[in-house]
C-alpha cells in the first residue's frame, strides 16, 4: 500500500530522524582504495579502525517514485592529509539529488567522468547534484559535518564506478592553518 503523508523531525545538531529507518556506520576499513595514501589508510585501520561517518535514514523506502531522505554525519579528521569523506557513488539510474547543510563545514565533490566541481556546503546551503554526476562529501572542518540528502528512491548506488574512475579531485589539509579546507588538488 502507498505510504500515508507523515512528518519527519530532523535533528540538525545530532543527526537523528524521527521516525527513523535504517542506519549505517562506515569505518575506515570500509573505505579501502579510496584515500590516495594507502599506507596511511592501513595504519588508520590498524590503529583502531575509527568510524568515519554514519548515515541515518527516514522510513521512506528506496522505491520508484518515492523520495527517501538521510542524514550523513562525517567526523573530523584526515588520513595522510586527505580529509575524511564518504565513499562516493554514481546513481545507476541517473537522477538528481539535493543536499542541505546542517552543521559543520564540508564540501560536495562532483565528477561526471570528465569535469570535477567542488561546492562548499555549510548550514543553510543546498548543494544540487545533477543527473549523471558522481558525488562524494568531505568534512573540511574540525567538528562533525552533517547534511540532509533527498534523493529519488529508484536512483540506486554504484560504488564501483568511483573505484574505477576516481573523483577527479582530492580535498587535502593545507600546510598552514589559514588555508585549511580551501585547498583541493588534482588526483594523480
Ligand atoms: O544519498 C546520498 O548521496 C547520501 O545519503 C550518501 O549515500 C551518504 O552521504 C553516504 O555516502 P556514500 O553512499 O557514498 O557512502
Ligand atoms: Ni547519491
Amino acid at each position: 500500500p502507498p505510504l500515508q503523508p507523515f512528518a519527519i523531525r530532523f535533528g540538525a545538531d545530532n543527526g537523528t530522524l524521527e521516525p527513523q529507518g535504517p542506519t549505517l556506520q562506515r569505518r575506515m576499513s570500509d573505505l579501502e582504495g579510496l584515500f590516495a595514501d594507502r599506507r596511511a589508510w592501513e595504519q588508520a585501520v590498524a590503529d583502531g579502525d575509527p568510524v568515519v561517518y554514519t548515515v541515518v535514514s527516514s522510513p521512506v523506502p528506496e522505491a520508484a517514485r518515492e523520495l527517501p531522505q538521510s542524514i550523513t554525519t562525517i567526523f573530523p579528521g584526515d588520513t595522510g592529509g586527505e580529509f575524511w569523506m564518504t565513499k562516493g557513488h554514481q546513481h545507476p539510474d541517473p537522477q538528481g539529488e539535493i543536499y542541505l547543510g546542517l552543521e559543520g563545514r564540508g564540501g560536495l565533490l562532483l565528477f561526471d567522468g570528465d569535469r570535477a566541481e567542488w561546492l562548499d556546503i555549510s548550514p543553510g546551503v543546498i548543494g544540487y547534484i545533477p543527473p549523471g554526476w558522481a558525488h562524494r562529501s568531505v568534512n573540511v572542518g574540525d567538528e562533525p559535518y552533517r547534511f540532509l540528502a533527498v534523493y529519488p528512491g529508484s536512483a540506486g548506488h554504484d560504488y564501483g564506478w568511483v573505484l574505477t574512475h576516481g573523483m577527479g579531485l582530492r580535498a587535502r589539509r593545507a600546510e598552514t592553518e589559514a588555508t585549511v579546507g580551501a585547498e583541493t588538488e588534482a588526483t594523480v
